[in-house]
């Protein structure tokens, strides 16, 4: 499968824009799959919830109508991230689109920083998708940095970890080698560049969006600053193979007993 992640430079609150900008990034990069920001369609900075309320949109409202079409036409699955409501509540979620429709749904589980004054805790645990190429799970930016839910994933079946970001500390681009090597999984990180700053707080992006192999190798990397798309041909069968060497096994020397 030809994986893809796309890196934008989304303008707050200026959704048609930042579709426009997503899809021209697609259109000009063929790919099978492909992993968008977290909030691309939105922005990141939300300063308080009368904006949250202005821009989060239900599961099936035009973010998903727009990117379904893409997905139909081109036959192609699109992994992104985007401000949720039920109405009542917003999550800050990634949805995954293929030519059938929805796939899944997943909604953040490890709120960072300001997130947690207006989004609320996803609660639908760390769901894994099933795809023609392969078993692929979700989670968003900071989730990364607790290495149970990448575990998790793991051991449900994920051969890739579709992993849409909006990254402001410098340690994830690195920090993903491992988490790759340690659970011998893909991991597609597509992250945005720019800044946002608003009355509240300014925050700028490290863009650096790549594509990690199950050996902890950097198959794509891309800058700080530029917009743009990573692509790299993966084969999901290398990520059910757990054996280490001829004596060692992911999954086998793993000792529970041993480590309480
Ligand atoms: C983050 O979770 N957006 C840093």
């Amino acid at each position: 499968m030809k994986i893809a992640v796309v890196q934008t430079n989304p303008k707050f609150g200026d959704v048609h824009k930042n579709i426009d900008d997503a899809i021209k990034i697609m259109s000009s990069s063929p790919a099978d799959f492909y992993v968008l920001p977290e909030l691309f369609n939105t922005g990141y900075n939300f300063s308080n919830k009368d904006e949250l309320e202005d821009l989060a949109e239900p599961i099936d409202g035009q973010t998903y109508t727009i990117l379904q079409a893409y997905a139909r036409q081109r036959q192609c699955y699109i992994v992104y991230g985007f401000a949720e409501t039920d109405g009542i509540v917003f999550f800050n979620s990634a949805a995954m689109v293929g030519p059938e429709g929805l796939i899944g749904l997943y909604r953040k589980i490890h709120l960072f920083y300001r997130e947690k004054l207006f989004f609320k805790k996803g609660n639908l645990g760390l769901p894994v998708f099933n795809t023609v190429f392969g078993k692929v799970g979700i989670m968003i930016c900071f989730d990364w940095f607790f290495p149970e839910a990448m575990r998790t994933l793991t051991f449900k079946g994920s051969q890739l970890i579709a992993h849409p970001s909006n990254l402001v500390l410098p340690y994830c681009p690195d920090a993903m080698i491992t988490r790759c090597l340690e659970n011998k999984v893909f991991a597609a990180t597509a992250d945005r560049v720019g800044s946002e700053e608003n009355t509240e707080l300014k925050l700028s992006f490290i863009g650096k969006s790549e594509i990690i192999n199950p050996k902890g190798e950097i198959l794509c990397r891309l800058d700080e600053i530029n917009e743009g798309v990573g692509i790299a041909e993966i084969n999901l069968e290398e990520a059910l193979n757990k054996k280490i060497n001829e004596y060692n096994n992911l999954f086998e020397d793993r000792d529970e007993r041993n480590y309480f």
